[in-house]
Protein backbone atom coordinates (compact mmCIF):
# COMPACT_ATOMS: atom_id res chain seq x y z
CA UNK A 1 0.00 0.00 0.00
CA UNK A 2 2.68 2.80 0.90
CA UNK A 3 4.72 1.73 -2.06
CA UNK A 4 1.33 2.50 -4.39
CA UNK A 5 0.97 5.77 -2.65
CA UNK A 6 5.12 6.48 -3.18
CA UNK A 7 4.64 5.96 -6.72
CA UNK A 8 1.96 7.74 -6.91
CA UNK A 9 3.77 10.81 -5.18
CA UNK A 10 1.76 10.65 -2.25
CA UNK A 11 3.80 10.84 1.42
CA UNK A 12 3.28 9.34 4.23
CA UNK A 13 3.94 12.49 6.05
CA UNK A 14 5.77 12.09 9.59
CA UNK A 15 6.58 14.93 11.59
CA UNK A 16 9.24 15.53 14.24
CA UNK A 17 10.64 18.43 16.37
CA UNK A 18 13.71 18.81 17.46
CA UNK A 19 13.36 20.28 21.61
CA UNK A 20 14.89 20.77 24.33
CA UNK A 21 14.23 24.18 26.34
CA UNK A 22 18.18 24.97 26.93
CA UNK A 23 19.59 27.31 24.55
CA UNK A 24 22.54 26.52 21.82
CA UNK A 25 22.19 22.77 22.24
CA UNK A 26 22.28 22.04 18.46
CA UNK A 27 18.76 22.24 17.63
CA UNK A 28 18.83 24.32 14.34
CA UNK A 29 22.47 22.37 13.73
CA UNK A 30 20.57 18.74 14.40
CA UNK A 31 17.58 19.35 12.48
CA UNK A 32 19.12 21.27 9.54
CA UNK A 33 21.47 18.67 8.92
CA UNK A 34 18.89 15.80 9.33
CA UNK A 35 16.91 18.19 6.64
CA UNK A 36 19.57 17.47 4.17
CA UNK A 37 20.60 14.45 4.68
CA UNK A 38 16.57 13.26 4.08
CA UNK A 39 16.55 15.55 0.84
CA UNK A 40 20.02 14.43 -0.12
CA UNK A 41 18.49 10.72 0.19
CA UNK A 42 15.88 11.61 -2.65
CA UNK A 43 13.05 12.61 -0.16
CA UNK A 44 10.70 15.71 -0.36
CA UNK A 45 11.76 17.20 2.91
CA UNK A 46 10.28 20.40 4.42
CA UNK A 47 12.30 22.20 7.53
CA UNK A 48 9.85 24.72 9.21
CA UNK A 49 11.96 27.76 10.69
CA UNK A 50 10.02 28.23 14.17
CA UNK A 51 12.65 30.02 15.67
CA UNK A 52 11.92 33.64 16.08
CA UNK A 53 15.88 33.84 15.88
CA UNK A 54 15.82 32.41 12.47
CA UNK A 55 18.86 30.47 11.94
CA UNK A 56 17.52 27.84 10.18
CA UNK A 57 16.38 30.55 7.50
CA UNK A 58 19.44 32.40 7.20
CA UNK A 59 21.64 29.17 7.58
CA UNK A 60 20.06 27.74 4.00
CA UNK A 61 18.59 30.96 2.20
CA UNK A 62 20.57 33.58 1.12
CA UNK A 63 18.26 35.82 0.58
CA UNK A 64 15.41 37.51 2.54
CA UNK A 65 12.37 36.08 1.63
CA UNK A 66 9.10 37.37 0.70
CA UNK A 67 6.83 35.93 3.15
CA UNK A 68 7.39 33.97 6.43
CA UNK A 69 5.90 31.71 8.89
CA UNK A 70 4.27 33.92 10.17
CA UNK A 71 2.34 35.59 7.43
CA UNK A 72 1.20 32.07 6.88
CA UNK A 73 -0.06 31.28 9.95
CA UNK A 74 -1.61 34.61 10.34
CA UNK A 75 -3.44 34.06 7.00
CA UNK A 76 -1.82 36.77 5.21
CA UNK A 77 -0.35 34.43 2.61
CA UNK A 78 -0.66 30.48 1.18
CA UNK A 79 2.07 28.12 2.69
CA UNK A 80 3.03 27.63 -0.76
CA UNK A 81 4.01 31.18 -1.20
CA UNK A 82 6.51 31.31 1.62
CA UNK A 83 8.06 27.89 1.22
CA UNK A 84 10.76 27.99 -0.56
CA UNK A 85 13.22 24.89 -2.68
CA UNK A 86 16.76 25.73 -1.01
CA UNK A 87 19.48 26.68 -3.83
CA UNK A 88 21.70 23.43 -4.36
CA UNK A 89 19.74 20.80 -2.37
CA UNK A 90 17.40 19.33 -4.24
CA UNK A 91 14.08 18.09 -2.36
CA UNK A 92 14.91 20.67 0.31
CA UNK A 93 12.66 23.26 1.49
CA UNK A 94 12.04 25.61 4.22
CA UNK A 95 8.90 27.52 5.87
CA UNK A 96 11.03 30.38 6.58
CA UNK A 97 11.20 32.83 9.54
CA UNK A 98 12.83 36.18 9.17
CA UNK A 99 15.14 36.54 11.80
CA UNK A 100 15.41 39.81 14.81
CA UNK A 101 12.58 42.29 13.71
CA UNK A 102 10.36 39.46 12.08
CA UNK A 103 6.47 39.05 13.06
CA UNK A 104 6.80 35.32 14.76
CA UNK A 105 7.76 36.21 18.32
CA UNK A 106 5.38 39.04 18.49
CA UNK A 107 2.21 36.61 16.83
CA UNK A 108 4.08 34.10 19.59
CA UNK A 109 3.29 36.65 22.86
CA UNK A 110 -0.09 37.67 20.90
CA UNK A 111 -2.99 36.10 19.25
CA UNK A 112 -1.18 32.50 20.11
CA UNK A 113 -2.56 32.09 22.96
CA UNK A 114 -5.91 32.16 21.49
CA UNK A 115 -4.84 29.16 18.63
CA UNK A 116 -2.43 26.22 20.65
CA UNK A 117 -3.75 24.13 17.27
CA UNK A 118 -2.36 26.54 15.07
CA UNK A 119 0.76 24.34 13.80
CA UNK A 120 -1.48 21.69 13.97
CA UNK A 121 -3.46 22.79 11.04
CA UNK A 122 -0.84 23.84 8.85
CA UNK A 123 1.24 20.79 9.10
CA UNK A 124 -2.08 19.28 7.63
CA UNK A 125 -1.66 21.01 4.43
CA UNK A 126 1.52 18.98 3.71
CA UNK A 127 0.46 15.86 4.67
CA UNK A 128 0.99 13.86 1.27
CA UNK A 129 3.22 16.77 -0.48
CA UNK A 130 6.72 16.05 1.59
CA UNK A 131 7.39 12.84 3.10
CA UNK A 132 9.08 14.37 6.21
CA UNK A 133 8.47 17.28 7.59
CA UNK A 134 11.13 18.53 10.64
CA UNK A 135 10.28 21.88 13.07
CA UNK A 136 13.65 23.76 14.32
CA UNK A 137 12.22 24.94 17.97
CA UNK A 138 13.59 28.12 19.45
CA UNK A 139 15.10 27.47 22.94
CA UNK A 140 12.06 27.97 26.30
CA UNK A 141 8.99 26.15 26.39
CA UNK A 142 6.43 28.59 25.56
CA UNK A 143 3.46 28.90 23.75
CA UNK A 144 5.06 28.49 20.20
CA UNK A 145 7.09 25.34 21.01
CA UNK A 146 4.44 23.75 22.76
CA UNK A 147 1.98 24.37 19.57
CA UNK A 148 5.19 23.08 17.61
CA UNK A 149 4.99 19.88 19.34
CA UNK A 150 1.30 19.67 19.55
CA UNK A 151 1.71 19.40 15.55
CA UNK A 152 4.78 16.32 15.72
CA UNK A 153 4.55 12.80 15.78
CA UNK A 154 7.72 12.59 17.31
CA UNK A 155 10.19 14.76 19.56
CA UNK A 156 13.60 13.95 19.56
CA UNK A 157 16.21 16.02 22.26
CA UNK A 158 19.19 17.28 21.59
CA UNK A 159 21.63 17.81 24.07
CA UNK A 160 25.17 18.55 25.35
CA UNK A 161 27.37 16.51 27.40
CA UNK A 162 26.72 18.50 30.57
CA UNK A 163 25.07 18.58 33.92
CA UNK A 164 22.56 21.55 33.06
CA UNK A 165 21.26 19.61 30.01
CA UNK A 166 20.43 16.40 31.97
CA UNK A 167 18.63 18.78 34.08
CA UNK A 168 17.17 20.09 31.25
CA UNK A 169 15.71 16.74 30.01
CA UNK A 170 14.41 16.04 32.88
CA UNK A 171 12.14 19.10 32.90
CA UNK A 172 11.76 18.69 29.34
CA UNK A 173 10.41 14.77 30.13
CA UNK A 174 7.86 15.87 32.76
CA UNK A 175 6.78 19.07 30.49
CA UNK A 176 5.83 16.98 27.69
CA UNK A 177 4.25 14.17 29.97
CA UNK A 178 1.95 17.33 30.86
CA UNK A 179 1.34 18.45 27.03
CA UNK A 180 0.38 14.79 26.08
CA UNK A 181 -1.97 14.15 29.07
CA UNK A 182 -3.64 17.71 28.64
CA UNK A 183 -4.05 17.01 24.77
CA UNK A 184 -4.63 13.70 24.87
CA UNK A 185 -2.28 13.20 22.21
CA UNK A 186 0.76 10.15 21.84
CA UNK A 187 3.46 12.05 21.16
CA UNK A 188 7.04 10.11 20.66
CA UNK A 189 9.77 11.03 22.42
CA UNK A 190 12.11 8.25 22.82
CA UNK A 191 15.69 9.48 21.24
CA UNK A 192 18.14 11.41 22.39
CA UNK A 193 21.09 12.97 20.70
CA UNK A 194 24.02 14.29 22.77
CA UNK A 195 26.17 16.63 20.73
CA UNK A 196 29.49 17.39 20.90
CA UNK A 197 30.35 14.35 22.66
CA UNK A 198 34.03 12.72 23.09
CA UNK A 199 33.65 9.28 24.16
CA UNK A 200 37.68 10.25 25.63
CA UNK A 201 36.06 12.56 28.48
CA UNK A 202 34.22 10.93 31.59
CA UNK A 203 31.67 13.23 32.17
CA UNK A 204 30.31 12.56 28.83
CA UNK A 205 30.35 9.12 29.75
CA UNK A 206 28.65 9.47 32.47
CA UNK A 207 25.87 11.74 30.58
CA UNK A 208 25.73 9.11 28.53
CA UNK A 209 24.96 6.55 30.66
CA UNK A 210 22.69 8.65 33.12
CA UNK A 211 20.73 9.52 29.60
CA UNK A 212 20.95 5.29 28.92
CA UNK A 213 18.79 4.78 32.22
CA UNK A 214 15.68 6.97 30.53
CA UNK A 215 15.87 4.09 28.09
CA UNK A 216 16.21 6.38 25.14
CA UNK A 217 17.36 5.55 21.52
CA UNK A 218 20.91 7.81 22.17
CA UNK A 219 22.79 9.14 18.65
CA UNK A 220 25.86 10.86 19.83
CA UNK A 221 27.72 13.41 17.06
CA UNK A 222 31.21 14.91 18.04
CA UNK A 223 32.65 18.21 17.98
CA UNK A 224 32.69 19.07 13.94
CA UNK A 225 33.93 22.71 12.62
CA UNK A 226 32.40 21.50 8.90
CA UNK A 227 28.83 21.84 11.03
CA UNK A 228 30.02 26.11 11.66
CA UNK A 229 31.34 26.29 8.32
CA UNK A 230 28.46 25.07 5.96
CA UNK A 231 26.40 27.47 7.77
CA UNK A 232 28.59 30.17 6.96
CA UNK A 233 28.22 28.69 3.45
CA UNK A 234 25.23 28.08 3.53
CA UNK A 235 25.63 25.05 1.85
CA UNK A 236 24.25 21.40 3.30
CA UNK A 237 27.55 19.80 5.68
CA UNK A 238 27.03 16.91 3.78
CA UNK A 239 28.31 18.71 0.92
CA UNK A 240 31.26 20.81 2.30
CA UNK A 241 34.42 19.87 0.43
CA UNK A 242 36.88 22.64 1.02
CA UNK A 243 41.18 22.07 1.63
CA UNK A 244 40.57 18.57 1.62
CA UNK A 245 37.80 18.90 4.79
CA UNK A 246 34.49 16.94 5.03
CA UNK A 247 32.32 15.78 7.69
CA UNK A 248 33.59 13.53 10.34
CA UNK A 249 33.12 10.10 9.76
CA UNK A 250 31.61 9.77 13.11
CA UNK A 251 29.50 12.77 12.04
CA UNK A 252 28.02 11.02 8.90
CA UNK A 253 27.53 8.04 10.43
CA UNK A 254 25.12 9.36 13.36
CA UNK A 255 23.11 10.93 10.54
CA UNK A 256 23.11 8.15 8.36
CA UNK A 257 21.88 5.80 11.48
CA UNK A 258 19.07 8.34 12.35
CA UNK A 259 17.70 9.23 9.10
CA UNK A 260 17.35 5.37 9.20
CA UNK A 261 15.76 5.05 12.11
CA UNK A 262 14.04 8.15 12.91
CA UNK A 263 11.32 7.71 9.70
CA UNK A 264 10.48 4.08 10.05
N1 LIG B 1 28.70 19.08 16.91
C1 LIG B 1 29.07 20.35 16.78
N2 LIG B 1 30.37 20.66 16.52
C2 LIG B 1 30.76 21.95 16.37
N3 LIG B 1 29.94 23.01 16.43
C3 LIG B 1 28.63 22.77 16.69
C4 LIG B 1 28.13 21.44 16.87
N4 LIG B 1 26.79 21.52 17.08
C5 LIG B 1 26.48 22.82 17.05
N5 LIG B 1 27.56 23.58 16.81
C6 LIG B 1 27.63 25.05 16.75
O1 LIG B 1 27.16 25.54 18.01
C7 LIG B 1 26.37 26.70 17.84
C8 LIG B 1 24.99 26.45 18.47
O2 LIG B 1 24.32 25.44 17.74
P1 LIG B 1 22.80 25.59 17.31
O3 LIG B 1 22.52 26.97 16.80
O4 LIG B 1 22.49 24.46 16.41
O5 LIG B 1 22.09 25.39 18.73
P2 LIG B 1 20.54 25.63 19.07
O6 LIG B 1 20.16 24.67 20.12
O7 LIG B 1 19.75 25.62 17.81
O8 LIG B 1 20.58 27.13 19.64
P3 LIG B 1 19.27 27.98 20.04
O9 LIG B 1 18.81 27.43 21.35
O10 LIG B 1 19.79 29.39 20.13
O11 LIG B 1 18.26 27.79 18.96
C9 LIG B 1 26.33 26.96 16.33
O12 LIG B 1 27.30 27.94 16.03
C10 LIG B 1 26.71 25.64 15.70
O13 LIG B 1 27.40 25.79 14.48
MG1 LIG C 1 18.39 27.03 17.07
Amino acid sequence: MYVILRLKGLYMTKTIAFHLQKGGVGKTTISGTLACQSALAGIPTLLVDLDPQGNASSWFLSETPKHELADVIQGKCYADDAIIQVNNIPNLYILPTFGIGGTLKQYSETKLADEPFVIQDLIQEFKGKYEHVILDLSPGLGRLEKSALIASDEVLTPMTPEAFSLDGLEIFIDELARLKKNFRLPIIHERVVINSYDERIKQHRDIYNSAKKGNFRIYMIPVDPVFRKSQELKIAPQLYREKGKSLKQKTLLAFELMEKEVWN
